[in-house]
């Protein structure tokens, strides 16, 4: 039972959840304090500031990122915005499934969505032997905007997206359709489960969270000869081969392994 409380408490959301739960819990408490000494409660927009303060509190002492410090002050508030707005109870379940398909991942692998650019596309087309044809794979490819935009590049090559998020994976299969690039595959698959030993080169774009593991992975999964390219997350105690530094306006840091 400890071991499970543990592992759950590995996963930030439900840090922040808790967080929020405890600190509803003092102002609770708090406003029955107060209504008792002097007859009436606080008001209620001190009773949401002091929730979510003291929630950052409570998620800084969890280790939570700083970024959660935003998110848990202004939640009180975004609770009483749509009680007041009034809106109709169906839109919770929807708004829930739907961040649910969409970032899939964000719960389980600690993995975010956000997209490589151009120039991160332009620098591994540079990196694609010229005059051969070969096999990419992108580990997580969200809507495969960067799939397309090597696939066009280099018709001689073969493109395969692995996405677990079924809205992305949706949303990927439609974006190739319309490309019209008939050398990329989308696979709703998790990147644990997937074969690479025929890939020639792997890209991935995740986040530090997953990288230690998927390097043990994919360095004994991969084929002598392949390379494996981690934009801007690096894996601890394993240098890169090479480390390709962009000129765009995230300082993008592509590390590169030649397995
Ligand atoms: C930061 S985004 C990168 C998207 C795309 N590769 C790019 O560079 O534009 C990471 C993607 O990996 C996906 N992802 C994370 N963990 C995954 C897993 N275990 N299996 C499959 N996809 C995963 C997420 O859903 C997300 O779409």
């Amino acid at each position: 039972m400890a071991r499970f409380s543990v592992k759950l408490l590995s996963y930030p959301i439900l840090r922040g959840f808790l967080a929020q739960l405890f600190a509803l819990a003092a102002v609770i408490s708090i406003n029955i304090v107060q209504g008792h000494y002097s007859g009436t409660g606080l008001p209620i927009i001190s009773l949401l500031l002091f929730n979510g303060l003291i929630a950052a509190a409570i998620s800084t002492f969890l280790g939570l990122p700083s970024w959660w410090l935003y998110i848990q002050v202004s939640f009180p508030f975004l609770i009483a915005a749509s009680q007041v707005m009034a809106l109709p109870g169906w839109i919770f379940p929807l708004a829930l499934l739907f961040l649910i398909v969409t970032f899939w991942n964000s719960i389980g692998d600690r993995v975010p969505l956000y997209l490589s650019n151009r120039a991160t596309g332009r620098a591994l087309l540079k990196l694609l032997p010229e005059n051969r044809p070969g096999r990419f794979m992108d580990l997580g490819c969200g809507p495969a905007g960067l799939l397309i935009q090597l696939a066009k590049a280099r018709p001689d090559w073969h493109f395969t997206g692995i996405e677990a998020s079924p809205a992305l994976w949706l949303l990927a299969r439609i974006r190739v359709a319309a490309s019209g690039c008939n050398n990329i595959d989308i696979h709703l698959k998790n990147i644990w489960k997937t074969d690479v030993y025929n890939q020639d080169f792997i890209y991935c774009f995740l986040s530090p969270a997953p990288m230690p593991a998927l390097f043990r992975q994919l360095s004994q999964r991969m084929h002598p000869g392949s390379r494996l390219v981690s934009n801007s997350f690096d894996v601890p105690g394993q240098a890169a081969d090479e480390i390709i530094s962009l000129k765009d306006h995230r300082d993008t840091k592509l590390h590169l392994w030649q397995i």
